[in-house]
């Protein structure tokens, strides 16, 4: 059992995958190296939860059986029809491994094509009989690109199915739009990109709140700064049209996370109609414990609303109501400090520093960081009007600040925080 945030069961975890709630129970994938805490041959891990806090892991669900997917098993999502579960995802196949690693291929010489695997319970998946490949690797390069299109996102429209794929044509990432209404004949629609957003958009997923569409995607190549990370998970109100597949995506944009180490949001409806969305907490470094070394989390399911054209992003209600024993003195992690703060004001917590400074929250991990590489140490938020309300989750690896009950999160992979905490009025809570 894991609590809280799930972390790679001694392994390599990174995107989340095919999250959905069904039959009764929150189903969480997620590609998983299972062999070492190194990204490698893709397979998709699997575990369960029948609250968003306590984590069962069920073992590997998807591995490469097919020629499509020899060489792994990308990121993709699951829907639910009569009862079934349906699994969309990328298989790809190298088309020059490195002899060295053979887990790896050289230059990104690869394919990609888009999969299916279905289940009765979204427990037993049968990797041999299925088919699997449903769209073939694209072979018009005006439409997309034959090895970078990836991680398909399937939902549920007026009358029909639709497919989201991330993708790039002359260096520019984009968005690709399929239908179908069969859930296995997909028809290509139409796509949709736009200027200064990368190469190469990966993990896109699409939902609607009270009318207004959300487009989340995940940009390859966005800062181009020569800083750790180079990509960042973006999203922006869109509307997308049915009939002809085209998206329209607003002009202003916010970061799914403003401590740029989260990665790959996925989203799926919780048990009573929320949104609720899952990332992956990208971490430079494996955690080496006595059973074995760990490499990558997720982060606390975040529930999504939109208010006055702002997409706000706050913990899952099960999760911050399991925070409920407060608690007199310090300790090392597992806890949320609550607190307000006032222009100039910081607070400390174990070696990580949050403080106000012109209208902003800003972080700096510079002394629970050390780690070798260009890493952003420093992160902070856009200028905010109205209150500063923080409510920071406390983890060994990843602090969560969530500011103004989600109006900005800054959310940052740690290693070595400490008991000490200092600054001014806050109280702890512990699960
Ligand atoms: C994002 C990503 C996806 C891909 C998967 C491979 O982190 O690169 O685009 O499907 O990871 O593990």
């Amino acid at each position: 059992m894991q609590k809280i945030h799930f972390k790679a069961p001694n392994c390599w975890i990174n995107d989340p995958n095919g999250f959905i709630w069904y039959k009764g129970r929150y189903h969480l994938f997620y590609q998983c190296f299972p062999y070492s805490a190194h990204w490698g041959r893709m397979h998709w891990g699997h575990a369960v939860s029948k609250d968003l806090v306590n984590w069962e892991e069920k073992g590997i669900a998807l591995f490469p059986s097919k020629t499509n997917d020899r060489s792994g098993c990308f990121s993709g999502s699951a829907i639910e029809y009569k009862d079934k579960m349906y699994i969309y995802y990328t298989g790809v196949n190298y088309t020059e491994e490195d002899p060295e690693n053979i887990n790896c291929c050289i230059n990104d010489t690869f394919t990609a094509a888009q999969l299916m695997i279905t289940s009765e319970d979204g427990m037993k998946f049968d990797n041999i009989t299925d088919k699997k490949t449903v769209i073939p690797p694209i072979e018009d390069k005006k439409i997309g690109d034959k090895n970078h299109t990836r991680d398909p996102k399937v939902w549920r429209g007026q009358d029909a199915w639709y497919m989201v794929l991330g993708s790039t044509v002359d260096k520019n990432g984009r968005l690709l739009f399929y239908k179908s209404s069969d859930l296995k004949t997909w028809q290509y629609l139409n796509y949709c990109e736009k200027d200064g957003f990368g190469w190469m958009w990966e993990c896109p997923d699409f939902f609607e709140i009270d009318g207004k569409g959300v487009m989340i995607f995940s940009p390859m190549g966005f800062f181009n700064d020569g800083n750790g990370y180079d990509s960042v998970a973006v999203c922006m109100l869109s509307s997308f049209d049915e009939n002809t597949g085209k998206m329209e995506l607003s002009e202003n944009y916010q970061l799914f996370d403003y401590g740029i180490d989260l990665y790959a949001p996925q989203s799926t409806t919780d048990e009573d109609g929320n949104r609720v969305v899952i990332a992956w907490a990208r971490m430079p470094e494996a955690v080496i414990t006595e059973k074995g070394e760990w490499c990558g989390m997720m982060c606390i399911p975040r529930i999504v609303d939109v208010k006055n054209n702002h997409v706000y992003i706050r913990p899952h209600t099960n999760v911050k109501n399991s925070f409920v024993t407060k608690l007199s003195a310090p300790k090392k992690s597992g806890y949320m400090l609550k607190t307000t703060l006032k222009n100039g004001e910081s607070i400390n917590v174990g070696g990580y520093v949050i403080k106000r400074e012109n209208d902003k929250i800003a972080t700096d991990r510079s002394k629970v960081f050390n780690i070798k590489g260009n890493y952003r140490l420093i992160a902070e938020t856009p200028v905010i009007n109205d209150g500063y309300e923080l409510e920071i989750y406390v983890d060994e690896h990843l602090v969560e600040v969530f500011i103004n009950n989600g109006e900005y999160v800054i959310s940052n992979v740690v290693y070595g925080l400490t008991e000490e905490i200092t600054g001014k009025n806050y109280d702890l809570y512990s699960a």
